[in-house]
């Protein structure tokens, strides 16, 4: 499928370690589902599994959270065959391109991410050793994440608020990685959606995990039942007049229904409705969007192997990608093969800060003017063909150089695996072009 310019990337993971619930289906799966299918979107999602790694050692939990979560994505209508849906694990180029990336970035960046800073305060407030209990793998957190982000030069990553700082450092990151080796990473967007509310828990706070006082999505009928009259209230009795503002129960119910039953719920509040029978309301509200979706869910979870199958669809969907733009990296990087031609060091070395690398024009014996792009070692990538005048011919130059960044290198992404030695030419020149384009 020929991608046009105007289609934008989104990519987002989810880390792998619990059961997907209500808050999760509201505030991610469903408002994410629904965007895959517009139009002009190409989307990435992700089972985050070397990220689950970094804050959880049962083996089991993982394997069973990795099946759960597949499963709601596919249960709530994501489609696999539009959208790329993979296992981190499975693109071995991510740990490979996160080891790059590592070598780029700051340590002193990486010291001050928001969670690394917690669990080195927490430590220091208990007088012990600042990295007491804390693995490398905490540390290095926000590289494997911009990794996941670089690997597909995603435009834009729909996420948490507290995900901006490693999108903040993942740019960081792409930026060091393409003033050092040329413009190879796009530099992505944060995307926070303000008018998907966070759901409330149980307990009023916001539904989470770490609160203990999650709804599971899929959990059955009696259950969900049992959980909902469980929701904190205040002590009103039937027939006294209720309020909706900071009422759980009334947010949650929001978050399901139409306008107009949100309406008809804040009439039946004014007019005294009993607890138990907004309770019922509410069960019978989600109950009727999640009980189809559930049904599909239980069918997903008793075939394990039929995801696995789709994963591996989707992994090889992203391979497709991340496997020649990972032989591109390690081009760019000086990981090569010696049979291609090694440069000596000492002259590259001394032609470093693009002495030779860009545009020059000059006159042939011809008489006519031309032009050619040099790389930085001074070989000629591009050759122009002869003009009548020097303004001509810099008029070419003017041109290339006010091709747009994004679009050279949504050429060089497009481009077939590096291993030969016409690719490999065409990618260095769009890389050049890329870096003239980008100086002026
Ligand atoms: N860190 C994200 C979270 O906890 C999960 C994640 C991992 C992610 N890699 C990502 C999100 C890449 C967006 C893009 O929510």
């Amino acid at each position: 499928m020929a991608s046009s310019p105007s289609i934008t990337r989104y990519l987002t993971g989810i880390t792998t370690t619990g059961t997907p619930h209500l808050g999760n289906y509201v505030g991610s799966v469903r408002p994410s589902v629904q965007f895959s299918r517009h139009d002009n979107v190409q989307s990435f999602y992700f089972l985050a599994d070397y990220h689950a790694l970094i804050k959880c050692d049962e083996p089991a939990r993982i394997q069973r959270s990795t099946l759960e979560i597949a499963a709601t994505w596919l249960a709530c209508g994501l489609d696999p065959e539009r959208v790329t849906f993979y296992r981190q694990s499975d693109i071995p180029e991510i740990p490979e391109l996160t080891w790059f990336l590592t070598c780029v970035s700051a340590k002193g960046m990486l010291n001050r991410a928001h969670a690394y800073k917690a669990a080195v305060d927490k430590n220091l407030a208990k007088n012990e050793d600042p990295d007491n209990d804390v693995s490398a793998g905490l540390f290095m957190y926000p590289v494997l994440m911009g990794a996941d982000i670089l690997m597909f030069n995603a435009h834009k990553v729909p996420v948490g608020r507290d995900q901006v700082q490693h999108l903040e450092m993942t740019r960081d990151i792409a930026q060091r990685f393409n003033n050092l080796y040329g413009e190879h990473f796009t530099l992505p967007e944060v995307v926070i959606d303000d008018a998907v509310a966070l759901l409330p828990g149980l307990d009023g706070r916001k539904m989470s995990k770490s609160y203990d006082n999650t709804i599971p999505l899929f959990t059955p009928r009696p259950q969900l039942q049992k959980l909902i009259a469980g929701i904190v209230t205040d002590s009103r009795a039937p027939g006294e007049p209720k309020d909706t503002e900071g009422s759980a129960l009334f947010q949650i119910y929001q978050a399901f229904a139409s306008e107009d039953e949100t309406q008809a719920l804040r009439g039946a509040y004014a007019e005294g409705i009993a607890w138990g029978d907004a309770k019922q309301l509410l069960f019978e509200r989600i109950d009727r969007e999640i009980a189809p979706l559930r049904e599909r869910y239980e069918t997903l979870m008793a075939e394990p192997a039929q995801i696995e199958a789709t994963l591996l669809a989707g992994a090889e969907k992203a391979h497709a990608l991340s496997q020649p733009f990972m032989s591109r990296l390690r081009q760019a990087v000086g990981l090569r093969s010696l049979a291609t031609g090694a440069k000596p060091v000492a002259k590259a070395a001394k032609s470093t800060k693009s002495t030779k690398a860009g545009f020059k024009q000059y006159r042939e014996r011809d008489g006519l003017f031309y032009f050619k792009l040099l790389d930085e070692q001074g070989s000629t990538l591009l050759q122009s063909r002869g003009f009548q005048t020097p303004q001509e011919a810099g008029r070419v130059i003017g041109e290339m150089q006010q091709l747009p960044h994004d679009l050279v290198n949504s050429f060089a992404d497009r481009l077939e695996p590096v291993d030969n030695e016409v690719a490999l030419a065409a990618s260095k020149v769009l890389e050049a072009l890329a870096k003239a384009t980008g100086d002026q």
